[in-house]
């Protein structure tokens, strides 16, 4: 079997945040690789350190000590792959933010579309800032809206004209119309109701299944069956973790082909979650 090729290496990761005089160490010597084409998923306790996880390897932020590093592949004219490796730790805000721009892509909790642009313009202001070619971003913007279900009628709207769900699944368009390396979620479906959340988990498990690679945290079952690979963090280390295999559908559809297998797979989730006290 052929190996899965790394995508990001983090070392020795350590977050301390100090509050007046008190330090808090919420990730502790932390090492994690993230593979091309994965959707891991990270699960723990609220306060488990999650969130700082996530802004750490997506260089959102900085870790206190520690190296992250990203394996990015670049073609030559002729076509020739090269592997460079870029350790973004250091990196003052401008070389982050710039480094974010070419290789990574998010969606929060909230959505956080500016509400005085459209739909469409909020993706664009995003798309611009790699792309030069205003028409060819247009297109594929539409093109990524109509796939999540947003048609012409809604490009225009405010974000406050729209529901919920459109919201953000707009804002999984933005946070994939540069097609990042990584698309990290930070509980993507933890504002919507039921069908919304499967709706964008349907659309996270697609843009996976076409080789997005995803790391997303989430606080629910049902989000994080979804990834083929589960971490668990408990106080700022990864307590363990397990390979899921890719998603088979829903164990609880009776029309699902894949039944067994999937609640198979639903039973372990479960199992290891059990496991590991959550
Ligand atoms: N900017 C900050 N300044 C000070 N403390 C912080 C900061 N960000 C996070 N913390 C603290 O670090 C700890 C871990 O926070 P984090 O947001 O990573 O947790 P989480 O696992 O994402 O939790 P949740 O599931 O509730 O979102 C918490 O105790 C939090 O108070
Ligand atoms: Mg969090």
């Amino acid at each position: 079997m052929e190996s899965k090729s790394q995508i990001l290496t983090a070392k020795d990761l350590s977050k301390t945040f100090s509050n007046d005089s008190v330090q808090q160490h919420v990730l502790k010597n932390l090492n994690l690789s993230i593979y091309k084409g994965d959707f891991t998923v990270i699960m723990g306790n609220s306060g488990s350190g999650k969130s700082t996880l996530l802004y750490a390897l997506s260089g959102m932020d900085r870790p206190t000590l520690g190296t992250i590093t990203y394996h990015t592949v670049s073609s030559s004219e002729k076509g020739d792959k090269t592997i460079a490796d870029t350790e973004i730790s250091k990196f003052s805000n401008d070389k982050l933010a710039m480094f974010r721009r070419d290789h990574v892509g998010f969606v929060f909790q909230q959505n956080y579309l500016n509400d005085s642009m459209s739909a469409l313009d909020n993706i664009m202001v995003c798309g611009l800032l790699k792309h030069s070619n205003r028409k060819e971003l247009a297109d594929k913007a539409k093109e990524l809206l109509k796939r999540v279900e947003i048609g012409e009628g809604d490009w225009n709207k405010f974000p406050t004209q729209m529901s919920g769900g459109q919201q953000q699944r707009v804002a999984v368009v933005r946070g994939v119309i540069n097609s990042p390396e990584v698309l990290f979620a930070d509980e993507p479906t933890g504002a919507l109701n039921s069908q919304n959340t499967e709706n964008v988990l349907n659309i996270l498990s697609d843009l996976n299944n076409e080789g997005q690679s995803i790391v997303m945290v989430t606080h629910t079952l049902k989000a994080a069956e979804r990834g083929n690979r589960i971490i668990y963090l408990a106080d700022g280390i990864i307590s363990d973790e397990i390979d899921l295999g890719p998603y088979v559908g829903d164990y609880k559809d009776e029309s699902n082909p894949n039944l067994e297998e999937a609640k198979a797979r639903h039973a372990k989730l479960k199992d290891f979650l059990q496991d590991m006290g959550w």
